[in-house]
């Protein structure tokens, strides 16, 4: 990664401070501390490679150099924007901003297993981790970190992951010029995040939300929590099954994994 290069081209979007790294151990740790040293709403934290980059549900996200994009935007609280009510459409507004985007610039049908992989052909070429820190009642700030397999080796062969992975560029068949990716996910980015209190938000979430109409079931680290029947994405992005008793059950992210369930 070309830092100087990479940051001419950033420097033209209406983001924060630009912070390019060729290695960091994980860009949502590297934007805390930016945070904590006072810095600008909006910026940005991008690394080549991670080594302790961080997933959902402390999971590990592997960064290798060359094949992937890590980045972490770095959020405020905002009047009609980003507040606590609007906290739960973030994770979406990464996910639909990246699927969004595959699909406009490569041609690739993309969609969003809730609440916030992205899928090509059922398999997760992208990953959201949205950290929000709150004084008492107050939030703070939040950190929108995305991670996205962009090359053919992101994916190590030799670790097991915990849901099938796949890269962009084995999707979409040659090469991918990740820059010209990254300015693009970010318009997409910036685009959607004027939209953040719109409905049209949700509404382009649940054209792209995976397994509709489907059974699925919800895992908490302690186990089952639920199965039913997908039926959509409410509007403070929580996610709305249907139990096989015909009640309507609402659920918000936190330490929740959805499975599809085969019962055939
Ligand atoms: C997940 O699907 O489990 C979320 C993965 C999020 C990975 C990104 S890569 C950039 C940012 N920095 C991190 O350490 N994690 C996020």
């Amino acid at each position: 990664m070309d830092i100087l290069l990479w940051k001419e081209r950033l420097i033209k979007l209406p983001l924060g401070e630009l912070h390019l790294f060729s290695e960091v151990d994980s860009t949502n740790l590297v934007a805390e501390k930016l945070i904590q040293a006072g810095v600008e709403p909006f910026s940005l934290v991008v690394a080549d490679s991670q080594t302790a980059g961080k997933g959902r549900q402390g999971r590990d996200w592997i960064t290798r150099p060359g094949e992937a994009l890590a980045f972490s935007w770095i959020l405020y609280p905002e009047k009609g924007r980003m507040q606590p009510e609007t906290l739960g459409r973030l994770s979406g507004l990464g996910a639909l901003a990246v699927a969004e985007t595959i699909q406009e610039k490569y041609g690739l049908q993309t969609e969003i297993k809730w609440p916030n992989d992205v899928l090509i052909e059922g398999r997760k070429v992208a990953g959201i981790l949205v950290d929000a820190h709150w004084q008492g009642c107050q939030l703070i700030d939040v950190i929108l970190g995305i991670g996205i397999n962009v090359g053919k080796k992101a994916i190590p062969e030799d670790v097991q992951f915990n849901f099938p992975g796949c890269s962009l560029e084995a999707a979409y068949g040659s090469e991918i010029d990740r820059l010209d990716f990254l300015v693009d996910v970010l318009e997409s980015l910036l685009k959607w995040y004027r939209r953040l209190a719109e409905i049209s938000l949700i509404k382009a979430w649940n054209d792209r939300l995976a397994y509709k109409k489907k059974l699925v079931s919800l895992n908490s680290p302690q186990g089952l929590l639920a199965e039913g029947i997908v039926y959509g994405v409410e509007e403070d992005g929580a996610l709305i099954l249907e139990t096989h008793r015909g009640e309507t059950r609402h659920f918000h992210s936190g330490e929740i994994q959805l499975r599809l369930v085969d019962r055939s």
